[in-house]
């Protein structure tokens, strides 16, 4: 590959090498995916353990090492050392197994290292990003006409949304002038408080100050409470503030929520309000047509944030933003420097978002797309919700466990000894259950059996199983309920030990 230049630089591979070194890792790596369920979800170690496995504290090496043993020892290491969100029992926080076909996907994107910031630079792989947004807006059912781009996740795509709407709705140049220029009147945005910390993540990072959100009651299913909602905007207009924004989410972080789109959409529509959805989790199951009957508002809104790298099953990093009118995005982001000669008729990505340079990200998302196909995805998002109901009834089942929610593929839930299951409500109880099932989710964590992680319903610390993962079976869940509580018993002994549990 170094040609017959004479020039021998020590980054380049002749092809026979790379070959071989090439073949070696696949063969790998088809091990390790093969023999992943058969081993933890995850190792205790601490962190000096793993910077002295993988040999992490020597300084800069001054001189190079042969590829292909550096090669083969850093994969033996990573298996030996990581998490695998790949495992059939990994069940925390939204973070899927990356379809084979995606690692590949990440493998021949980086050997053709298009720049998707212009079509110049990355012809083909600037029409395939735009076939991969329509395809993922046609999938979701968002008009296909979407202006949309994708990025490295489900905060960025919801920035990027924030952004437009920003510039789309302030009322003023808010690109030159900040958003102090309409000196007191202030931006306002609504969300309901279970919207994901992107939220508050974009008002300090687009300039308004946290202190601009409405965070807006819920009701009992920890939905946005859509009158509470009304009285917040009539209150702020009246005070000269200047709302703009709503966020709905379709799938909360938490416990799966889905606000009730429809009638948000109406009512930013009567206000004159952007209506963005959260879909970073739930978007894509508006794919499944029995999955929510809120999903139906889903296609009503201005922007949609989804995430290809949770229910496509992407490997990370993988985001996509979609705005219903494409020159919005164009709008919030596009300068044209005098060192940039690109062609205007073509789409150049670096005029719909913040990135310059970009990568090929879309490649893996495509693959995915066309090797199985819209019915594909629709039978994986499914099987998942399905299995989540299938645990919630194992859990309601355990005389154990207390079953809190249930929806789309979350299930929440905790741990109650039985000698406590008349006494809850009891202030003291709900203490003890709370330390108990914390110091729950910590073991289950280290343990490797299962990764589950937590939520807060309620008042209530709690588990919560999330199932964004086609490698998950029947056998998996329904093994949940016991390994729970077989720890839960353990930790309730040694608090009881302590005399830290209620009588
Ligand atoms: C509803 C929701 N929005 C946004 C995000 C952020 O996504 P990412 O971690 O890909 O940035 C998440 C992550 O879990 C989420 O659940």
């Amino acid at each position: 590959m170094d040609g017959d230049s004479g020039r021998h630089a020590p980054l380049a591979m002749d092809a026979a090498t790379f070959r071989k070194l090439g073949h070696r890792l696949v063969d790998q790596l088809a091990g390790f995916l093969e023999s992943l369920p058969f081993g933890p979800v995850t190792r205790d170690e601490s962190p000096s353990v793993v910077r002295e496995a993988l040999d992490l504290t020597g300084p800069l090496p001054e001189m190079g090492t042969d590829p292909g043993p550096l090669l083969e020892e850093t994969a033996q290491r990573l298996f030996a050392h990581s998490l695998f969100n790949g495992h059939p029992r990994f069940f925390g926080y939204i973070t899927a197994p990356p379809a084979p076909i995606g690692i590949l996907g990440d493998f021949l994107a980086a050997a053709v290292n298009p720049n998707v910031g212009a079509w110049t630079l990355s012809p083909a792989a600037t029409e395939m990003e735009s076939q991969t947004v329509r395809w993922i807006a046609e999938l979701i059912g968002y008009p296909v006409n979407c202006g949309g781009l994708l990025v490295s996740g489900g905060n960025m795509a919801n920035f990027v949304c924030f952004l437009a709407a920003r510039t789309a709705k302030a009322g003023w140049d808010v690109r030159k002038y900040g958003v102090s220029e309409d000196s007191g009147r202030r931006l306002r945005v609504y969300c309901s408080g279970e919207t994901h910390t992107w939220i508050q993540k974009a008002t300090d990072l687009g300039g308004l100050g946290t202190a601009s959100i409405r965070w807006i009651a819920t009701d009992s299913k920890l939905r946005m409470d859509v009158s509470a909602l009304r009285r917040q905007i009539e209150a702020d207009t009246a005070a000269g503030d200047v709302p703009f924004l709503v966020v709905g989410t379709a799938g909360s972080v938490s416990t799966g929520a889905v606000d009730r789109l429809p009638e948000i959409s109406a009512l930013c529509k009567e206000y004159g309000l952007w209506f963005h959805v959260d879909g970073a989790y739930g978007g894509f199951a508006a794919a499944v047509p029995q999955a929510h009957d809120d999903l139906r508002g889903l296609p009503l809104a201005d922007s949609v944030a989804v995430d290809p790298h949770k229910w496509l099953y992407a490997p990370l990093e993988a985001g996509c933003a979609l705005v219903r009118d494409p020159e919005m995005l164009r709008a919030a982001f596009a300068y044209h420097p005098p060192y940039y000669h690109f062609e205007e008729r073509v789409t150049n990505y670096v005029d719909y978002g913040p990135q310059n340079s970009r990568g090929f990200r879309a490649l893996k998302v495509w693959l995915a797309l066309k090797h199985v196909g819209a019915v594909g995805y629709r039978n994986m998002i499914a099987e998942d919700i399905r299995l989540s109901q299938a645990m919630a009834q194992a859990v309601s089942r355990h005389a154990e466990l207390q079953l809190m929610t249930q929806e789309l593929s979350i299930t929440t839930f905790r741990y109650v000894p039985r000698n406590l299951r008349e006494k809850l409500r009891e202030s003291e109880v709900e203490l003890h259950l709370d330390a108990l099932n914390r110091e729950l989710v910590d073991r289950l964590q280290r343990g490797g059996e299962t990764f589950i992680s937590n939520a807060v319903v309620g008042g209530h610390y709690v588990l919560r199983a999330c199932i964004v993962n086609f490698h998950t079976t029947q056998t998996d869940v329904e093994a949940v309920p016991d390994i729970v509580a077989r720890i839960g018993r353990e930790v309730d002994a040694e608090l009881r030990a302590t005399n830290l549990q209620p009588r």
